[in-house]
């Protein structure tokens, strides 16, 4: 027995991939419901249609073995323009799929921030950049915590934090006044967005102290490719960076050295208020990370330079690796490397949050599709999970995959599918958004019926 007795396996999501039902139910605008996508792909207005399909969704996911699943509150549900009154149409809606959830014995998890929130609150104070925004964040937070946390003991704040606060990337959405060093305002943004983490970190332990919550990183493993010693530290430099800035933060309270050196000597160090470095010490219960490939970086000169430019001409194809159709590297062992690293770093249990393998797909004669190499990606990554734990002792508490039934990519692309499970639509064409189990779907309920012992 090499997984823990109570070991979590599952699917996570988040609301504007899956809900749809973008005008209905009293919720407001959301920044993903103005930004434009890309022409040849779709819209966020009906994803997948979860809003009005939950009960049969979750019904797939109990037949699919799963005892954990991880979905994100859309905030403009539950308070349209993040300044008003609770939208208790939202409330009622959220507290419908936890229970049925619960009642197919699925443990829920609550994302708060999955790289969305109410446009208003963007339009109106730019986003994180403004304190108020923060302080309505704790109110959001509070809300779902007092409405939810009877039932719901797993939180997290902001989904993949290292992406959200250190690029000001499209989902993200506050605007570099015109003037301000665009440095200063992503450092400034990104302690903001620390600080309301934190400020939901204590009130959950007021509110619900049997609750736990965690921080989140989307782990981005560099490797050098050649044994020049400058590739070694351009490796090293950028883990610190992408990774570990964070990962000490949530786990130790303070900024870490490295990052204190970096933003003094740039001068890009963010305003502390008072109180600020008492609320950093809100620790967390665990670190959850995502993880879907890794990236090697080469040699190259990097002295007096930002790490972040180095990082983005340094990167090169791994030839020891295959690649998605989109260029995502496919390394299991990496997964094992990123939970020895987080875990011998901070000692608190590490939670694989997301993980999967895209691929373009449509429906065979038997309206199925034969996914081996699907099948391929998810046994290699769970036995490379497996060492982690019974070979390198890290303590781990789950292993989640990413869109177990097919929604639209984090760019709306319905054609970048994850899932176990075919949804049947195109970019511009709904359709009726039948379901159809791919040959996945048997293997991975195989696997966690098996508490990961049957790989076959
Ligand atoms: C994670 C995000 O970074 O990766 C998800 O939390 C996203 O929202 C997932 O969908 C996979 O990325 P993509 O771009 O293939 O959808």
């Amino acid at each position: 027995m090499s997984f823990p007795k109570k070991f979590y396996w599952g699917g996570s999501v988040s609301s504007f991939q899956t809900e749809g039902a973008w005008n209905e139910g009293g919720k407001g605008l959301s920044i993903y419901d103005v930004r434009p996508t890309n022409e040849a792909f779709s819209d966020w207005k009906v994803a997948i249609d979860f809003y009005h399909r939950y009960k049969e969704d979750i019904a797939l996911m109990k037949e699919m073995g799963f005892n954990f699943y991880r979905f994100s509150i859309c905030w403009s549900r539950i308070i349209p323009n993040g300044d008003d009154e609770v939208n208790e149409e939202g409330v009622a809606f959220y507290n419908r799929v936890i229970d049925e959830l619960l009642e197919n014995g699925i443990e829920p998890m609550i994302t708060l921030v999955h790289f969305d929130m109410p446009y208003h609150l963007v339009k109106e104070y730019n986003g994180f950049a403004s304190r108020k925004v923060v302080d309505l964040f704790e109110r959001y937070a509070r809300v779902c915590m007092e409405r939810f946390g009877d039932r719901v003991k797993h939180w997290m704040t902001f989904n993949e934090q290292n992406l959200h606060g250190m690029d000001l990337k499209p989902s993200n959405a506050e605007v570099i006044p015109e003037g301000m060093d665009p440095n200063q305002f992503l450092f400034q943004v990104n302690h903001n967005v620390f600080i309301a983490h934190c400020k939901a970190v204590k009130a959950l332990r007021e509110l619900v102290p049997d609750a736990k919550i965690c921080g989140m990183v989307a782990y981005g493993l560099n490797y050098p490719t050649s044994s020049d010693p400058r590739a070694n530290m351009i490796a090293a430099l950028a883990n610190d960076f992408s990774n570990n800035f964070h990962i000490d933060v949530f786990t130790k309270g303070q900024y870490p050295p490295f990052m204190v050196n970096y933003l003094n000597k740039h001068g890009w160090m963010p305003i502390f208020e008072e109180g600020d470095e008492e609320l950093l010490g809100y620790t967390v219960d665990y670190m959850a990370f995502s993880y879907y490939s890794s990236h090697a970086v080469k040699a190259m000169d990097y002295a007096n330079r930002d790490i972040r430019e180095v990082i983005q001409e340094a990167v090169v194809k791994n030839e020891y690796l295959d690649a998605t159709e989109w260029g995502w590297e496919i390394d299991p062992e990496g997964i094992r490397r990123v939970a020895r690293d987080i875990y011998y770093r901070t000692c608190k249990p590490v939670f694989v949050l997301e993980n999967g393998m895209s691929h373009r797909e449509t429906l065979n004669e038997n309206m199925t599709v034969e996914d081996d190499y699907r099948i391929d990606y998810h046994r290699e990554h769970i036995r490379n999970l497996e060492r982690a734990i019974e070979e390198d002792g890290v303590e781990c508490l789950g292993y989640v995959t990413w869109g177990p039934i097919d929604i639209p990519s984090s760019q709306c692309e319905i054609a970048k599918r994850y899932g176990f499970v075919f949804v049947d639509r195109t970019e511009k064409e709904i359709k009726e958004l039948k379901r159809y189990k791919k040959k996945s779907f048997n293997w991975i309920a195989k696997v966690f019926k098996s508490n990961g012992e049957d790989l076959a």
